[in-house]
């Protein structure tokens, strides 16, 4: 048994390692012209060599459908299906190899059907199941035609998305593969996007998910053998991105990796643990049901619990139907804006916490809460308002993809009409039973409902909400933006909000900075004073602080708000509860574990990646330091001070920041040249990822030995010496392999000529490890000990 099991799984590795080659000619497996397979009998299906996948006939419904699965107990996983909108088979019908080399359904009725369409390539002479799940037909030991080239709703590790195959159509159901309701696209414009399907051409409102890579080239979404989900593009000029990364260190032969966009609308990364008959969901693009479009109708909207959702319809609407409600108000007044003279009553009901999609017909800027429920009374056209201070969004009915959840801080004001004055009705509304109708249960099957297993891999993932699509398309709805519309206070608010400025938290190279409580919502803030400025540059530097205001990231201190009074120039920022990076590292108490530091220092370079790259203004941060990363209290490191080097010193002129200590984060260029690149931060970072791995600052006098007093000729010896374990020294659990890894990146950005450092985009794919990292050359001497 043991003898016959390891056969199998030889022969497993060897087929995997030469896919796409060439078919070896009368193998067991080779599927020769004139070969049948039946739906009602046997044979049924061809497997593949190492018998985890086979190609034939399924049930579907009541019948038989042609098509991969990947066998399981209890239930085989289909893959692929041939002709999926096609009806159900009888059991009757056959598949047939021809001589001539088609792949040929036939069935009950002699309707012949052509799977696989090679009518451009000559005659075709074998065919095989592949053992990565891949069907293919070879013409003279070349492959001519694989279902890899056609996924339906599935890719698997080894295959792409690409080119004119560049999208997934979930299934009906986990038991009916026919086409359903919703789409992902690798689209050409570089993003991967998730859309319900709700007319013949994709439509960026309905849009529910993007990975918001909007401008790169990516155009091919692969899935590796180990798990690895990346977008790159057909040329690999443009490196590729991680969109998950599924990988375990367990024994790859025995795991099958597979993504699928499932009927429920989500995209989720599975494994298959063959031995011992597992399935994990690894990952997926959405954590909650209501963020898939299209689970309710019109007017109205989505509210969760765990992975069940409800569809509630607005108040003031019902609803008749009972697939996908539509709501509907008790009755319409048509063409309000040409009748004047129906005086309509309305009355506008409160749903905190909610937001829909679309784009607003009229944004009203600086209303308070008030102003913008009367402003939707006001007009008839407007049906529906989202308010998020201080701007009010107004909407036509029908009101599309609502949701809400207590992460959204919109508020919506419904209007709801009572009557008019033509045909005056008593009060329509029942207060008490105004909105529930009816429960979908979204059942997700027995292998969702399996722990998900997310924390691995929500690298460079970004937390979607609804409106994350819009970045696709340059007419940007209001909604988005202006939840991230800064505040504007008064210096008296402040004043107040701080308590005269006298819980100061730190001195800064850009200033004083203050604890303080907002009054409204007694949210805790910072309050960063920043150096007196000519009140002639009032005007840029309220420009730079809206550009500070649009970044946002999970790993960036986000700016709340600002107050440009005259000469005083204040930012207020969220306030993060656990201290600085260089707090953490360097205290008394002992090392923080390795996995935290790791993770830390992936979270940096991700913040970094953003400004440098994907934040609509590029930033330079010029001045980062163990000092101004905050953590908040998971542990997530967010960047603070970014922007305002160039708010301060808009010509980024020879840096004079350096306070005393910390001139070692500069890069060595800065004392000599002009002008500054993302390169300086590059060096910074590197200092900073070396600080990291060995927890200790860049220049330590209290050391054993000369040649350890500068943190980066010491990592250096060590490395070329292959004693990186001095390094972490006393320390458990650590993944040396890692370490190796981040030392190796460190040194890298640290090198002397700024055009040697790697951008961050490779910075951050090294530290991932989806890249590999060639050998660094020695960081010469920094300047600073020169001089
Ligand atoms: C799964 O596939 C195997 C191999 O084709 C087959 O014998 C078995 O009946 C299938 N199981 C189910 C539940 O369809
Ligand atoms: C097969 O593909 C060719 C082009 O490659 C096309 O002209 C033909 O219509 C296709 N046949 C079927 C049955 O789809
Ligand atoms: C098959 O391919 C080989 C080399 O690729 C070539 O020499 C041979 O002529 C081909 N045979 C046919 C029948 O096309
Ligand atoms: C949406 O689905 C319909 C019917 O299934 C189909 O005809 C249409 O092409 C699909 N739209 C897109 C954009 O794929
Ligand atoms: C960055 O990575 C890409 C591909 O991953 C590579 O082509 C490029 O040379 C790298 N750039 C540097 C400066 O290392
Ligand atoms: C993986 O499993 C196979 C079969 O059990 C075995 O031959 C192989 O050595 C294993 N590889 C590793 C890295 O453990
Ligand atoms: C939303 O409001 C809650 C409570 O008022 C607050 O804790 C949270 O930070 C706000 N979120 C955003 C994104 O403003
Ligand atoms: C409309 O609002 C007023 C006061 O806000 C309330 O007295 C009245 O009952 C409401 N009418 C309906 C139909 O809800
Ligand atoms: C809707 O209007 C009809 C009359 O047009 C009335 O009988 C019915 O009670 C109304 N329903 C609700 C929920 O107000
Ligand atoms: C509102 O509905 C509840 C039941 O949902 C009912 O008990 C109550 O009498 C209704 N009120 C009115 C004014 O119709
Ligand atoms: C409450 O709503 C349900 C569903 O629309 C309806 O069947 C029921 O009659 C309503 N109850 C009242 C008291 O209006
Ligand atoms: C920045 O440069 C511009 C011209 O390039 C100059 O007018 C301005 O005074 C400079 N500002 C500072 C602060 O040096």
């Amino acid at each position: 048994m043991a003898h016959l099991l390891s056969h199998i799984l030889l022969h497993f590795v060897v087929v995997s390692l030469h896919v796409n080659v060439i078919a070896q000619e009368n193998g067991p497996n080779i599927i020769l012209p004139g070969s049948t397979l039946y739906a009602g009998k046997h044979p049924r299906s061809w497997p593949s060599p190492s018998g985890f996948f086979e190609f034939g006939f399924y049930r579907q419904g009541s019948g038989y459908a042609a098509g991969i699965w990947l066998v399981g107990r209890p239930e085989n996983t289909t893959v692929w299906t041939a002709n999926r909108n096609d009806p159900p088979v009888s059991a009757s019908s056959t598949l047939e190899f021809t001589a001539q080399g088609t792949l040929l359904l036939r069935t009950e009725s002699g309707a012949q059907k052509i799977i696989a369409n090679t009518s451009s390539s000559g005659s075709v002479d074998s065919a095989c199941m592949l053992d990565m799940g891949n069907f293919v037909l070879y013409q003279n030991r070349s492959v001519v035609w694989e279902s890899f080239d056609f996924p339906t709703d599935t890719i698997l590790g080894g295959q792409n998305l690409r080119g004119d195959h560049n999208r997934m159509i979930s299934s009906v159901s986990r038991s009916n593969h026919a086409g359903g309701q919703f789409l992902l696209s690798m689209q050409t414009d570089g993003n991967l996007v998730a859309y319900v399907n709700n007319s013949a051409e994709l439509d960026t409102s309905d849009a529910y998910w993007s990975t918001r890579t909007n401008g790169y080239r990516f155009s091919v979404l692969n899935l590796n053998t180990r798990g690895v989900l990346t977008m790159s593009s057909e040329s690999d000029l443009y490196g590729e991105r991680l969109v998950a990364d599924g990988s375990t260190t367990g024994n790859q032969t025995m795991i099958i990796y597979r993504a699928s966009l499932d009927p429920d609308g989500i995209f989720r990364l599975y494994s298959h643990q063959l031995e011992k008959n597992t399935i994990s969901n690894i990952w997926q693009n959405v954590d909650d049901a209501c963020d898939v479009n299209g689970h309710c109708g019109l007017n109205s909207y989505c509210s969760s619990k765990g992975d069940d959702f409800r569809c509630y319809c607005y108040p003031g609407f019902t609803s008749e139907s009972t697939k996908i409600p539509s709501c509907s108000q008790n009755f319409t007044v048509d063409g309000c804006e040409s009748r004047k003279d129906l005086l309509i009553q309305y009355n506008i009901t409160t749903l905190e916490n909610m937001e829909w999609a679309g784009d607003p017909y009229s944004v009203k800027h600086n209303l308070d809460k008030e102003e913008c429920k009367k402003a939707c009374e006001e007009e008839c056209s407007c049906g529906g308002v989202l308010y998020s201070i201080p701007n009010c969004n107004m909407f036509r009915l029908p009101l599309k993809y609502g949701k809400r959840h207590e992460n959204i801080n919109t508020t919506a004001f419904i209007k709801v009409i009572v009557g008019s004055s033509s045909e005056i009705r008593p009060t329509l509304i029942n207060e008490s039973n105004r909105s529930l109708i009816l429960t979908v249960g979204l059942s997700l099957g027995s292998v969702a409902s399996l722990s998900f297993v997310m924390a691995l891999c929500s690298f460079l993932l970004y937390r979607h909400r609804v409106k994350s699509y819009e970045k696709l398309s340059e007419n940007t709805s209001q909604v988005l933006t202006e939840q991230f519309t800064l505040r504007s206070f008064t210096f008296n608010e402040l004043d107040e909000a701080t308590h005269g400025f006298d819980d100061e938290l730190g001195r800064g190279s850009f200033g004083a900075v203050y604890k303080g409580i907002l009054p409204g919502d007694g949210k805790s803030i910072v309050v960063k004073r920043l150096p007196k400025v000519n009140e002639g540059e009032t005007e840029r530097i309220r420009t730079e602080m809206i550009v500070i205001g649009r970044t946002n990231h999970r790993n960036l201190v986000r700016l709340l708000g600002f107050c440009v009074e005259g000469s005083r120039k204040l930012l207020v920022y969220e306030y993060l509860s656990n201290g600085s990076l260089a707090d953490f590292l360097f205290n008394m108490n002992g090392r923080p574990a390795w996995k935290e530091r790791a993770r830390i220092a992936l979270d940096v370079a991700k913040g970094i990646l953003y400004l440098h790259e994907e934040c609509e203004a590029c930033i330079i941060h010029c001045n980062l330091k163990p000092h101004n990363i905050l953590l908040d209290d998971s542990l997530t490191a967010k960047i603070s001070d970014f922007g305002l080097a160039k708010l301060l010193r808009p010509n980024h002129t020879r840096s004079t920041t350096g306070t005393k200590g910390t001139e070692w984060y500069s890069a060595p260029e800065r004392q000599s040249s002009a002008s500054v690149s993302e390169k300086v931060d590059v060096y910074s970072f590197g200092v900073i990822l070396l600080e990291i791995i060995c927890c200790r600052s860049n220049i330590e006098v209290q050391v054993c030995s000369a040649d350890e007093i500068l943190l980066s000729t010491w990592v250096y010896n060590c490395f070329v010496g292959g004693e990186l374990n001095k390094l972490v020294e006393g320390e458990e659990e650590v993944d040396m392999r890692m370490v190796e890894r981040f030392v190796k990146v460190g040194l890298w950005c640290i090198q002397d000529d700024p055009t040697s450092r790697p951008p961050m985009k490779n910075v951050t794919m090294m530290l991932e490890g989806t890249v590999n990292v060639p050998i660094p050359p020695s960081p010469s001497l920094p300047m600073l000990l020169l001089n």
